[in-house]
């Protein structure tokens, strides 16, 4: 426990069981780089993440052990903190594939026919500087400091090459991916994750998560794409909805997740279930529209974090969830987001960052991610 190989068929970081902490960034690449040096990139960083998920310096000299007269190539805040469960999982921005109609590293034909940039949908007020991305890093660790370090070390790797656009540091996982993790609870006060595509339930994962051999392209295949949205919540005005109305809002009791429908946490919530002529799971609950009843089977594998970014000018949380969902084809994100148009909890949060990444297979011992699109 505690260590999470680099490598393997798929990425670490996606069926993980969710650490307690992330840092996420997005990075463009500099307007000179070249094929080779996004080629070089990828593999200097899948080594440095294969060491550092070891808990080990991010090379063999490190933090403290090259010369007394050069900077270290380790920023030394994860010296003597084990490995914490960290993952760094790697992902490919549409932007990298062709910017402005003009292909910089010789890659658009391999750009995966799916991967764009999300469609607007309503009540979006998405902001330039949370959104897109060429790349991403995604680090998930027990100890903030380890994710933290993680991607600031990947970040000097590539200086010159690649510079940070954005990143979102998030905390308390707002999801489970395995049956034994106890459900945590959004800043909603609610449990969230209850309902997900877990690890160990392989059918899931093949049909919504993993893109299959046959599934284009087929330099993707083992892999998944990540959507990450920002979604601001308006904390303060939540918090002077009644109880009940909460509850109405979600369609699950605030004390153990229930569904509204009746039994405990793990009940499937039955739709048909009425109190006093009306249903128990109000028609625009957001369990209600999010279910794959009601989106022709499309599930996401939810592995999102609440985030606090400080406060306003007006003393307000600037607060809210970090999601973060991996699917076997955007489509699937798509199409719960567009049910969601009527949410009922759709007046208290605000999307304002979106991406999407191509999520390459997890590399081969010696290899590197993305090795299979070059
Ligand atoms: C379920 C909260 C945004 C998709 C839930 C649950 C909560 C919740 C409390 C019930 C527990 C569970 O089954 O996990 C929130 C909050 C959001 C948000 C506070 C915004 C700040 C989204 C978005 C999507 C989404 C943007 C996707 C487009 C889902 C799905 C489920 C779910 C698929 C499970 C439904 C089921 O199968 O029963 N969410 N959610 N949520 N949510 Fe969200």
């Amino acid at each position: 426990a505690g260590v999470h190989p680099f490598v393997g068929e798929h990425q670490s970081g996606i069926t993980t069981p969710v650490q307690d902490h992330l840092h996420l960034a997005a990075f463009d690449m500099s307007s000179r780089a070249t094929r080779e040096d996004l080629v070089a990139l990828l593999q200097e960083w899948s080594y440095a993440a294969s060491r550092l998920t070891q808990g080990l310096d991010v090379s063999a000299s490190g933090a403290v052990a090259g010369p007394l007269t050069a900077p270290p190539d380790d920023t030394g805040e994860a010296l003597g903190l084990p490995a914490s469960s960290l993952t760094i999982t790697i992902g490919l921005g549409p932007t990298l594939f062709e910017l402005d109609g003009v292909d910089r590293f010789g890659i658009a034909d391999r750009r995966p026919p799916g991967l764009a940039p999300l469609p607007p949908f309503l009540g979006d007020v998405l902001k330039a500087e949370a959104s897109h991305g060429d790349l991403c890093v995604q680090a998930c660790a027990d100890d903030p400091q380890v994710a933290v370090h993680a991607v600031r070390n990947l970040s000097r790797i590539a200086f010159g090459r690649a510079h940070v656009r954005w990143s979102q540091m998030g905390f308390g996982r707002t999801s489970r991916t395995t049956a034994d993790q106890a459900t945590p609870r959004n800043l909603f006060g609610f449990k969230d994750g209850t309902a997900n595509v877990l690890a160990d339930d392989d059918a899931a994962l093949a049909e919504s998560v993993w893109v299959a051999s046959g599934d284009e392209p087929a330099w993707l295949t083992g892999g998944s794409y990540l959507v990450a949205r920002k979604i601001e919540m308006l904390m303060e005005t939540w918090d002077r909805v009644q109880l009940g109305e909460q509850q109405t809002i979600v369609g699950r009791d605030k004390t153990i997740g229930a569904p509204l429908s009746g039994g405990t946490e793990m009940t499937a919530p039955d739709f048909d279930v009425e109190v006093d002529g009306a249903p128990a799971i109000d028609v625009a609950s957001h369990v209600r529209l999010a279910h794959p009843d009601n989106n022709g089977g499309a599930r996401l594998l939810r592995r999102g974090y609440n985030y606090v970014d400080g406060s306003n000018a007006l003393g307000r949380l600037d607060a809210g969830l970090f999601f973060l969902a991996y699917v076997r084809d955007l489509e699937q994100f798509v199409t719960v987001q567009r049910t969601l148009s009527t949410d009922l909890l759709n007046e208290y949060v605000r999307h304002i960052g979106s991406a999407t990444f191509a999520i390459p297979p997890g590399a081969r011992v010696g290899g590197f991610v993305g090795e299979t699109l070059f």
